[in-house]
């Protein structure tokens, strides 16, 4: 007997087929935990678990060391976590990278939305403006003293980040934020001109590796209109997706669902490494 086909390979052969070709795709932390970066949520392994291990009662929340006003107030915890986090050419992207790689190349990716930090899909050769980095990056870093806003020698930066000490302005002295969102600071402008054409013109939703939890990059499965699949890639369920007829959820790991929803694309080697 022929081995029943999952949702996931379905979702791919219709793919294969030419019936998706506006994908909109939305990754979070974990597209990135199979190229050893720790996600953020996960109970044991998250990055918030490890600092509530690390620091104990000392620490209150631990996603205010991404908080705006704790920054402000103080920025040295996030500056010896910058030291880990800051993007290291030794990390390589994952299938989930390079799927989306894999699609903007055939023509069938209308936007990838990441909320991470970690540079890996320009690693894998994805750049603007079909990859829209919503959390920002390390890329670029600026004075965020009243008034100066001044851009900084980012390499300066992380050569100070590496040497233990956080980095001042080299022209006002005032204190340097790498352009990476912190709570309490808006998206970068190019997410908002870019969600509501995206939301509209989606013909399916691939959402990988995140738990959906950090507004407003969390809205948009539940924007787009009923009827585009939306498709789901983690460990657990997250969102609302799942509850709208022709959602697709692949629970496990990412980079198994990946492979098999290459194959069932048809073009299985695009997402090894
Ligand atoms: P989370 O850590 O909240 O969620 C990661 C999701 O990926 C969880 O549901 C994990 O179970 C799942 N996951 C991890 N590895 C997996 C694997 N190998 N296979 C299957 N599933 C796996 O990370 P995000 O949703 O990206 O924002 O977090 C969103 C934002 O919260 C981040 O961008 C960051 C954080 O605070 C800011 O700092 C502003």
């Amino acid at each position: 007997a022929a081995v029943p086909s999952t949702p996931l390979a379905l979702f791919g052969r219709a793919i294969r087929a030419g019936r998706y070709r506006r994908l909109v795709l939305l990754t979070g932390a974990g597209v990135s935990t199979a190229a050893g970066v720790p996600d953020f949520r996960s109970p044991t392994a998250g990055l918030y678990a490890c600092l509530r291990r690390v620091a104990g009662d000392r620490l209150g929340d631990p996603t205010d060391v991404f908080c705006i006003s704790s920054f402000r107030a103080d920025p040295a915890p996030f500056y010896a976590l910058a030291r880990e986090l800051w993007p290291s050419e030794a990390v390589r992207p994952t299938r989930a990278h390079r799927l989306g790689v894999a699609l903007a190349r055939r023509g069938l990716l209308r936007r990838l939305y990441t909320q991470n930090i970690d540079g890996l899909d320009r690693v894998a050769g994805l750049v603007p403006p079909l990859l829209l980095e919503a959390h920002g990056s390390f890329a670029t870093a600026k004075c965020i003293e009243g008034g100066c806003g001044a851009a900084a020698d980012i390499a300066a930066v992380r050569a100070a980040v590496d040497a233990g000490s956080v980095p001042s302005c080299g022209a006002c002295g005032g204190l340097v934020k790498p352009d990476v969102v912190f709570f309490g600071e808006p998206l970068p402008a190019v997410f908002h001109a870019s969600f509501d054409g995206d939301v509209a013109q989606a013909d399916a939703v691939l959402v990988i590796g995140t738990s959906l939890r950090v507004a407003p990059v969390c809205v948009l499965p539940e924007a787009v209109p009923p009827g585009v699949p939306r498709v789901l890639l983690n460990r657990e369920v997250a969102g609302d997706i799942g509850e709208r007829p022709g959602d697709v959820l692949a629970l496990g790991d990412i980079e198994s669902s990946v492979t098999e929803l290459a194959a069932a694309c048809g073009w299985p080697e695009a997402v090894m490494g």
